[in-house]
């Protein structure tokens, strides 16, 4: 099995239930290093029941990840050849769009013998109602902004709070609900700086003297232009934007409220996973690997109401999951 991608808490939860799962069956499993790059090197560690002893609560990923793209890489032929070498009869792919993407890809074009689990904090895989990651990084998020209401009140100021979600606002909608954010900006339903300071001039003239705004970094601020650099998967670095900076000199500038921002960067992807991403990843993990030993290949582990699924990679991976205006809405009702 690989990692790919970004990390994500649960991961481990999940190398652990694959490969216990695994052994019950008596099936060697190993790891393959960092992602689709130990796949075009060649990196392979075997994982037996000391390697993934105690795993259950650990942050990361114990087989490391990265963002490599074998077909930007002219690398395809050296992961089919060196999956061949090594002797393997299936591969689990742990990731989200776009290590997904690349499993899609090879099992469309070369029969490969993939099966996916849907891993991301963004949460914003098609085909599934919850990736695992996604759980812990709102709590993270929530508790950020249970700390910025304390100490906005004792200032008198307006927070903003950067969140992430490459494309999706996922994060800053559920976070922001749960913690009462009084406006929420992302990606799928844009309000402008007019309707944000507008809302936030409301209620500083109700008497209210404090404003959170949640911000998700893919958010299109007026002015503000991407970085041209970009990851093998066609991706800018969001983080390098610094839209909550600029978004919080606009509101300082346009209400005249003192305002200070905070973004949360890596730390809503860091540490223990929650108990119900524990739960989750573990239940996609013994998933994945029935797929994998009955040789349902091409499908991914997914959630559907409380019952885990399969579901084709195809599907999972044709569009990104965005945020529905119901959800936008529920935001809303709390905004100014
Ligand atoms: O896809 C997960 C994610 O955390 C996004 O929310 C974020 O834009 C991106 O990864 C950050 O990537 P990196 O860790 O490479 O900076």
């Amino acid at each position: 099995m690989l990692t790919g991608g970004g990390d994500c808490p649960g991961l481990n939860a999940v190398i652990r239930a694959v490969a216990r799962r695994s052994f019950s069956r008596g099936h060697e499993v190993l790891g393959v290093r960092e992602g689709w790059r130990g796949l075009v090197e060649a990196k392979f560690e075997p994982l037996g029941p000391r390697e993934i002893s105690g795993l259950l609560p650990r942050g990361g990923t114990i087989l490391g990840t990265s963002r490599t793209n074998p077909y930007k890489l002219d690398g395809v032929e050296s992961v089919l050849a060196n999956f061949e070498r090594e002797g393997l009869d299936a591969l689990v792919a742990i990731g989200g769009e776009d290590t997904l993407g690349v499993a899609t890809r090879l099992y469309a074009e070369h029969d490969f013998p993939v099966v996916g689990v849907p891993k991301t904090i963004d949460n914003d895989l098609s085909a599934t109602d919850y990736t695992f990651g996604f759980d812990t990084a709102v709590f993270i998020c929530t508790e950020a902004i249970d700390r910025l209401h304390t100490t906005a009140e004792s200032h008198n100021r307006v927070m903003v709070v950067e969140v992430m979600g490459r494309h999706t606002g996922w994060i800053a909608v559920t976070s922001g609900i749960a913690g009462g954010a009084d406006v929420i900006l992302i990606p799928e339903h844009p309000i402008s700086m007019d309707e944000a300071c507008e809302d936030i001039r409301r209620r500083h003239e109700r008497g209210k003297d404090v404003s959170i705004v949640v911000v998700s970094e893919g958010y299109e601020l007026e002015g503000l232009t991407d970085e041209p650099e970009t990851d093998e998967f066609g991706h800018v670095r969001l983080s390098e934007r610094g839209v909550g900076t600029r978004l919080a000199r606009e509101i300082e500038e346009r209400t005249g409220y003192e305002t200070r921002v905070t973004v949360l960067g890596h730390v809503q992807r860091g540490g223990s996973p929650t108990p119900r991403d524990r739960v989750l990843a573990t239940r996609y993990g013994l998933k994945a690997a029935d797929l994998a030993h009955e040789g349902n290949f091409g499908r991914m582990a997914a959630l559907q109401g409380d019952t885990i699924v399969d579901v084709s990679l195809e599907e999972a991976t044709r569009e990104l999951k965005t945020v529905p205006k119901e959800w936008y809405d529920v935001a809303r009702a709390f905004f100014g």
